[in-house]
């Protein structure tokens, strides 16, 4: 019997894949077989460290993905030079944490630009090239509670993520009959950088972590699992999900 996870053969490009869930996710890919295209705009050694010695290939693609038009060049560039790209993650976030009455243009723009126009255009880069090529795809958006919830003093995060939502179903109905998965992981609260302020702030720390059922955050580590689960053939009827992998936070 094959293995339905095995990814050998296929090629990731994976935002922000230098550290935090990113790089927990490019690593897991490789683990399950895949080759790693990793992009962002810090240096990828540390993640080539981990993956070329699993015996995959670990491409660094520098880029700042806050411009969509050079995101979009980079992806197409990837393409030419490495050949088909199968899974896109698109995981590269960020959040600016202010009140609703004095949140600034700038905030709102710098996090909706990342987080919802790129991932959205590079989606778009991978159908055009999927399609030219006659070949299907997985797409890998990475979501939030904050695509379920409202949160606080988040107004612009919240708005790109439950907007990753959406277009995660639109894309779904739009290109599932053409091969291509477009599904998301909705993380929880998970110790990277993105959850420094938080976790620095000893009332909202005790208060998260006591609704969190796991009793626990979580590690980058542990969303590697669900990406390599709809990036590979067991995740081939699932289409426009939106998975939470969260410590049982939305079951409370
Ligand atoms: N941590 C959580 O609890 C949590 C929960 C739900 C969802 N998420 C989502 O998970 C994703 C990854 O976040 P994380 O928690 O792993 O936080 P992180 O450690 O801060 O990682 C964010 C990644 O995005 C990259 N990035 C930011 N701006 C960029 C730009 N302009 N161009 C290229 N790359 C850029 C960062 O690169 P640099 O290192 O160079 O800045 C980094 O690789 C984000 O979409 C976030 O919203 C996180």
């Amino acid at each position: 019997m094959t293995n339905c996870f095995d990814l050998s053969g296929r090629r990731a490009f994976v935002t922000g894949a230098n550290t935090g869930i990113g790089q927990a996710i490019a690593c897991a890919l490789a683990a399950a077989g895949a080759e790693i295209i990793a992009v962002g705009r810090s240096s990828m050694a540390q993640t080539q460290a981990v993956i070329r010695p699993m015996g995959r290939s670990c491409e660094e693609v520098l880029v700042d993905l806050g411009d969509v038009g050079a995101a979009v060049a980079a992806f197409d560039a990837a393409w030419k030079v490495h050949g088909p790209i199968d899974i896109l993650v698109n995981n590269a976030g960020i959040i600016r944490r202010r009140d609703a009455v004095d949140f600034t243009e700038e905030d709102w723009d710098a996090v909706l630009d990342l987080n919802l126009k790129t991932a959205f255009f590079l989606s778009q880069a991978l159908a055009r090239n999927a399609f030219a090529a006659e070949r299907g795809g997985k797409i890998i958006n990475i979501a939030s509670l904050l695509s379920f919830q409202g949160g606080i003093r988040i107004p612009s995060y919240t708005a790109s993520k439950s907007g990753l939502a959406g277009i995660t179903r639109l894309l779904a109905c739009e290109w599932a009959a053409r091969g291509i998965n477009v599904n998301a992981i909705a993380p929880g609260y998970i110790e990277t950088s993105n959850t420094d302020q938080l976790r620095n702030d000893e009332t909202r720390f005790a208060e998260i972590s006591a609704r969190i059922p796991a009793g626990r955050w979580g590690q980058p580590k542990d969303i590697g699992g669900a990406a390599v689960f709809l990036a590979s053939d067991a995740g081939a009827y699932v289409h426009g999900i939106v998975l939470p992998v969260d410590g049982g936070w939305l079951a409370r």
